[in-house]
């Protein structure tokens, strides 16, 4: 997504009236106002992972469209911290939204490295990505056992100056395990869940679909797994869980909420519809009217 067309018009505080020009009825403006979300409305924005030096990612083709959802092997491609904390940050602080920066690494070292860098800098969380099943080393490679998972949450909390949130895996044979473990190791929240390991093949290259060979899924095929494991990890620790998994509508993140999620968020919807996100805050408002609901906390973990 293009994020701006004119640097100069980001002056202060950005809102919706910066991008759509008020009073513009040209063709332009008005494929701005459907393209661009207002962030200012959203609670805050995840960024994608950033690692302590540049990551290339891997090799193309990456991304392949699945029923009910998407196959991606990025690779967590970054230009790194310094770039991010330069062009990146400076732009975020300009809108009325919270900032949760996802750390990546391959080694402790690398996220710590990362996570001091941002303790002076204006962002609000730390979302700690120990689940990417994308990368060869690092990521997933602490996300799969309890003794790691608590290690890694337990280092990563010792350099953090904001309160963290540790990522899990889907691709485990026991979340509440896994979510137990993070809130030992002094994790002030949980997100859960990243991307299911999978695969595509193409029938008539007879070749896979993605260079990297498997990928991670991501979208609405996901949403079962995702609600189930929000609400078992739910159930097993105290602190709050972000969930997320194949939000596509209001209905989806309220049923996320039931299952016990304090927040919400939102990924692969975004490639279907930029403003998904603004038009998901207005879908829960109008659920809680229908219902009577006074305040989004009575939601929360509220399934019989
Ligand atoms: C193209 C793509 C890139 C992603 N990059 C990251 C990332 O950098 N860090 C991370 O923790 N998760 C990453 N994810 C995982 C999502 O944040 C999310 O956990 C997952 O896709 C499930 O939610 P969704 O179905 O709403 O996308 C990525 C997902 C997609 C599809």
């Amino acid at each position: 997504m293009r994020r701006r067309w004119n640097s100069d018009e980001h002056e202060g505080k950005a809102g919706r009236a910066d991008i759509e020009k008020p009073g513009d009825d040209s063709i332009r403006n008005f494929w701005l106002r459907r393209r661009f979300v207002d962030l200012n409305k959203l609670g805050a924005v995840v960024t994608k992972g950033v690692s302590n030096v540049p990551w290339e990612g891997n090799p193309t083709p990456r991304i392949a469209e699945t029923y009910g959802g998407m196959l991606n092997a990025v690779g967590l491609q970054n230009p790194g911290i310094d770039v991010f904390v330069e062009r990146d940050i400076p732009f975020l602080t300009k809108y009325d939204t919270r900032i949760i920066v996802n750390v990546c690494g391959r080694t402790a070292e690398d996220y710590c490295e990362v996570v001091r860098r941002l303790a002076s800098q204006p962002v609000d969380m730390l979302e700690i990505n120990i689940s990417c099943p994308n990368v060869e080393q690092g990521g997933i490679a602490f996300g799969q056992n309890p003794k790691s998972v608590e290690d890694i949450t337990r280092e990563v909390k010792r350099h953090a100056k904001q309160p963290i949130i540790m990522k899990l895996s889907p691709n485990v044979t026991d979340i509440a395990e896994m979510a137990k473990a993070a809130e030992a190791g002094g994790a002030d929240a949980l997100s859960l869940i990243n991307t299911i390991t999978g695969m595509k093949i193409d029938i008539h290259r007879r070749t896979f679909a993605l260079a990297n060979k498997t990928g991670g899924l991501s979208g609405p095929a996901i949403h079962p797994v995702a609600v189930r494991m929000v609400y078992q990890a739910a159930q097993a620790v105290k602190i709050p869980i972000i969930g997320m998994g194949g939000i596509m509508t209001a209905e989806d993140a309220v049923e996320m909420m039931l299952a016990g999620a304090t927040a919400i968020s939102i990924g692969t919807a975004n490639f279907r519809n930029l403003a998904v996100t603004a038009e998901i805050v207005d879908g829960i408002r109008e659920y809680m009217e229908q219902y009577g609901v006074k305040d989004v906390n009575e939601l929360i973990g509220a399934v019989k």
